[in-house]
């Protein structure tokens, strides 16, 4: 039997769940960014994915302002690496809200490695990593927040 779920019925955060259960499975990428004031910023999204081949191009969708949202908007600049399986502890540690004069690099113990072109640190531990060729923002018209 099809169930049918009319999103303005529902509200964005019913909705947003509801995205999250079906749009499955997703790998999950950490965002490298850094601040104006120079400290670096690391948080997990699985709302990222290719958005271009040519040029080469990755996004990431922040729900809500985030810190690495107001980084990559600031600074043109982030970096998307991708975490492995083993890595899920450290995922999660870096998910929860630091204030963002901390580092997550620190404060979980992962290694930033110096990015090629880039300000934003990689994790050296990430097996991937992809610098964006140029950071653009779009805002959607409405986000759970
Ligand atoms: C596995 C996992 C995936 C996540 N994916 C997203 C995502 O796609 N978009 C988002 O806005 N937040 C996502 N989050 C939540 C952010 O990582 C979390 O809010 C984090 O504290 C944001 O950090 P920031 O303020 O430094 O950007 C995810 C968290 C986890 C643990």
């Amino acid at each position: 039997m099809r169930t049918d779920f009319d999103p303005a019925e529902l509200s964005s955060g019913q909705f947003y769940r509801l995205l999250n259960s079906v749009v499955i499975p997703r790998p999950i990428a950490w965002v490298s960014s850094t601040s104006a004031a120079g400290v670096d910023n690391l948080a997990p999204h699985s709302f990222f994915t290719v958005a271009c081949v040519d040029p080469p191009m990755v996004q990431f969708t922040s729900v809500g302002r985030k810190d690495s949202l107001c980084n990559a908007t600031e600074t043109g600049e982030f970096v998307v690496c991708l975490a492995g399986e083993p890595m899920v502890e450290q995922v999660n540690a870096t998910g929860t809200d630091f204030p963002a004069h901390l580092s997550e690099f620190a404060e979980v113990g992962l290694t930033p490695e110096p990015s090629l072109r880039v300000a934003p640190p990689r994790v050296a531990e990430s097996p991937v990593t992809r610098r964006p060729v140029r950071s653009r923002r779009t805002r959607a018209a409405r986000s759970a927040e």
